[in-house]
């Protein structure tokens, strides 16, 4: 898990943020789904999930093992809980970290009773020889333990009871493929659309005890970057703002005030989201500029924009990635309501096709002016 941004630099916490701390995890568990058929959104996932479940409960057996991958704050310790709930199975919870010998993890793996499930967070940042030890246990239900060292050292095998493995990644790609293999259910868990996101806030409203308006939860679920975590979060600020400055209840005029004070706009952008696009389009003429430039020019490191602030910008095709730099898309001259120079389609084009050959190929040669707000004329 990434650190908070909170320790690491000079500005206050994201409101945005995908990443939770301690003390907001704690709150989260009230709002957590215990059974599938809570569960909002993720209908794809949900119904696969429930399938390999029911069959596992009429067979009597434990499921087979569960990967989920996705991006942080979409729900993949909710549904290994879930699992657990469903098979009315104990869940043993750790995380690839805590897991640093190979000895951590026949611990646990040999204290396991039948049918339990262990969920393994954070299971791309295993060690290498736990790794390994895995592999066996989830294959073959058994672990080699080496006892003694050097030309006298043994193994010894030792029978696992069946248990179910459920991983957690934000970073599948980092797992290697025999630990991948081995996972009969890969679930990969996408961003939520704005109505799930709506269902899921008028859920937490309930079980806060809140009156939400209709018109308030489709404020502050399109605001929320498709991410349940976010949208929980955006909640409790409203309520916040709601309870000091109102009756407590949420309606549209409590969200828009309460987003406007946590620098939230209507796209889910905050503050620091906006600095780099202002910065890129008036600065630089909307690119494309190197990173590094980008970043000093915010005041920011340049890996805090690289990994904080433009996946999302990304994501919404306000931002181009191109082996020249960062450029800056016809949607997010719109977003900041700035004319870009022109011709804004004709370069959209261009720099697309500078990104499709950024394979390392760079086989076409495209005359990219240097940066410069005067550049088009
Ligand atoms: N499908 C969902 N329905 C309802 N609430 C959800 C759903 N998914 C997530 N949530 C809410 O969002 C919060 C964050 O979800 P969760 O902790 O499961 O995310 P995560 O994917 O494990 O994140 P991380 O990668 O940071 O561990 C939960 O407390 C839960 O309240
Ligand atoms: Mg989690």
């Amino acid at each position: 898990m990434s650190p908070e941004l909170s320790d690491d630099f000079d500005m206050p916490p994201r409101v945005v943020t995908g990443d939770a701390d301690a003390d907001e995890r704690a709150v989260e568990s009230a709002l957590r789904p215990t059974r599938l058929d809570e569960l909002v959104g993720q209908v794809r996932v949900r119904d696969q999930l429930d399938l390999v479940l029911q069959a596992a409960r009429r067979r009597g057996t434990a499921p087979d093992h569960v990967l989920l991958s996705g991006p942080p704050g979409l729900g993949k310790t909710t549904l290994a809980l879930i699992i657990g709930a469903e098979m009315s199975a104990p869940v043993r919870v750790t995380s690839g970290p805590a897991i640093q010998h190979a000895g951590d993890l026949a611990a646990i793996l040999s204290s396991l009773a039948e049918g339990e499930v262990l969920f393994l967070d954070e299971i791309h940042r295993m060690s290498r020889p736990a790794e390994e030890m895995l592999y066996l246990a989830m294959e073959d239900f058994r672990v080699d333990v080496v006892v003694g060292k050097g030309p006298g050292a043994t193994a010894i095998p030792l029978e696992l009871p069946r248990f179910t493995l459920v991983g957690a990644t934000t970073r599948s790609g980092l797992l290697p493929a025999p630990l991948r293999d081995r996972f009969g259910f890969t679930a990969h868990l996408d961003f939520y659309s704005p109505e799930e996101l709506d269902q899921l806030l008028h859920r937490s409203a309930r079980l806060l005890g809140l009156e939400l308006h209709q018109a308030a939860s489709t404020e502050i679920a399109g605001r929320s970057r498709g991410t349940p975590r976010i949208a929980n979060r955006l909640l409790r600020r409203v309520r916040d703002w709601a309870q000091v400055h109102g009756e407590g209840v949420i309606d549209l005029a409590a969200a828009r005030a309460a987003l406007e004070l946590y620098d939230v706009d209507e796209a889910g952008l905050d503050r620091l989201d906006r600095a780099v696009l202002q910065a890129l389009c008036t600065r630089f003429g909307g690119g494309p500029v190197g990173l590094a430039t980008l970043a000093v020019s915010v005041g920011e490191e340049t890996e805090t924009v690289e990994t904080v602030v433009e996946p999302f910008l990304v994501r919404e095709g306000l931002l181009l990635r191109t082996p020249r730099g960062r450029a800056a898309t016809p949607q997010a001259w719109a977003h900041l309501g700035l004319t870009p120079p022109r011709p804004a389609a004709g370069t959209s084009a261009q720099l697309n096709l500078l990104e499709e050959s950024a394979d390392g190929t760079l086989g076409v040669d495209v005359d990219v002016p240097p940066s410069g707000s005067d550049r088009f004329r």
